[in-house]
């Protein structure tokens, strides 16, 4: 079916439901297209052409307008999930639904809000019948916290499981997302920071997870890489990632607390990738590094200017350190963490 000129009655949004059931009882509502949002409005497509003030009695207070549209008609398949859910939920909900979504491996994870926590193993459920190529849909319970930065998933359809492997670039990655820290939004990160480094690096990883930025690098380069991290079931998958993967570097695998990393002046190159704690280990990361040596610092900064933000910071934190920041190669937002807030890195040579 072709988009068509239709007849419409657009409410604002919060009066959409109540109008759209009124609509529906009394065969008004054209069914076969699409009801359109803009601006805070619904426009409904309506079957024939309504005569103004002709339904004052049954929208009661619901102040409305008529007029006509170009509408499109309602696919045949759903396309998306708001439109595979359209029968399930109201407007106001649909509204609501998640509009993208995380896949980990086989396994997709929604971030459904609690409005619609009555909900989510019907909109579970229908994304998976969406997308049947999942073993699995999760989604996230709470917010990340504690020392491993690990949260709660539940399982809404398909097989109840929160491991699997992912594959960023070519790396295979063994992942427990209820054991383990990952995120699969840190690819360009993971690869960015491997085609940094050179045949011959030392490198220290000084919170690795699961261990997506040592085999990365050990994929691409003869470099020795000492990953650290405090949480034991993150290094026993970055061990069954080492055995999934061609690797040329090679990769030290410890767990434990980074400051008990012992050795100085030894690494060319420091990852901090732990945005919510790098900053309580920079004087033992100056320790780490050659003299000159790369330090890629991440942390979460808000505010007008994150860019001069996060240079300043790690600058007064590598000063209090008995250091100092020779030269900065790079400073770039790595993504949105909270609104008006970013995930950051900085690419500094320190001395
Ligand atoms: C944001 S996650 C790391 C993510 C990982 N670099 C990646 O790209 O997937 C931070 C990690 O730091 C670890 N961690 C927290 N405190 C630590 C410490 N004192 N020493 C070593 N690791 C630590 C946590 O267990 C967690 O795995």
């Amino acid at each position: 079916m072709m988009s068509s000129k239709k007849p419409f009655l657009k409410v604002v949004v919060n009066e959409g439901e109540r109008v759209r059931r009124i609509l529906l009882e009394h065969d008004l509502l054209d069914v076969d297209y699409t009801i359109l949002s803009q601006d805070g409005a619904l426009f409904l497509p309506l079957r024939h052409e309504l005569v103004d003030g002709s339904l004052d009695e049954v929208l009661g207070y619901t102040s409305y307008e008529l007029g006509e549209m170009e509408f499109e008609p309602v696919p045949s398949s759903p396309r998306n999930l708001v439109e595979a859910l359209q029968d399930h939920l109201s407007l106001e909900d649909l509204e609501l639904v998640p509009r993208a979504y995380d896949l980990i491996g086989d396994i997709a994870v929604l971030e459904i809000p609690d409005e619609l926590s009555d909900h989510k193993e019907t909109i579970g459920q229908v994304f998976h019948r969406l997308h049947k190529n999942f073993s699995t849909v999760l989604s996230k319970k709470g917010a990340i916290s504690g020392t491993t930065r690990v949260r709660e998933y539940e399982c809404l359809a398909g097989e109840d499981k929160t491991e699997t492997i992912h594959i960023e670039y070519g790396c295979r990655l063994a992942v427990d997302l209820s054991k383990a820290y990952f995120s699969p939004r840190l690819l360009e990160e993971h690869n960015r920071v491997a085609q940094l480094t050179k045949d011959g690096e030392f490198v220290v990883d000084m919170f690795c997870g699961v261990g997506p930025f040592p085999i990365h690098i050990a994929r691409q380069r003869m470099a020795h890489i000492v990953a650290i991290d405090i949480n034991p079931d993150a290094i026993n998958l970055l061990r069954k990632s080492m055995g999934l993967n061609k690797l040329i570097g090679s990769i030290e695998p410890i767990v434990g607390d980074a400051r008990d990393y012992s050795e100085s002046r030894i690494a060319d190159r420091v990852i901090m990738n732990h945005p919510s704690g790098a900053f309580d280990f920079v004087s033992d990361a100056c320790r780490i590094l050659k003299p000159h040596g790369v330090m890629h610092y991440y942390d979460f900064v808000g505010g007008d200017n994150p860019e001069e933000a996060i240079k300043n910071r790690l600058s007064r934190l590598v000063e209090a350190a008995g250091h100092s920041v020779a030269t900065v190669n790079l400073v770039r937002r790595v993504r949105d963490s909270a609104p008006y807030e970013f995930q950051m890195v900085v690419d500094a040579v320190i001395v």
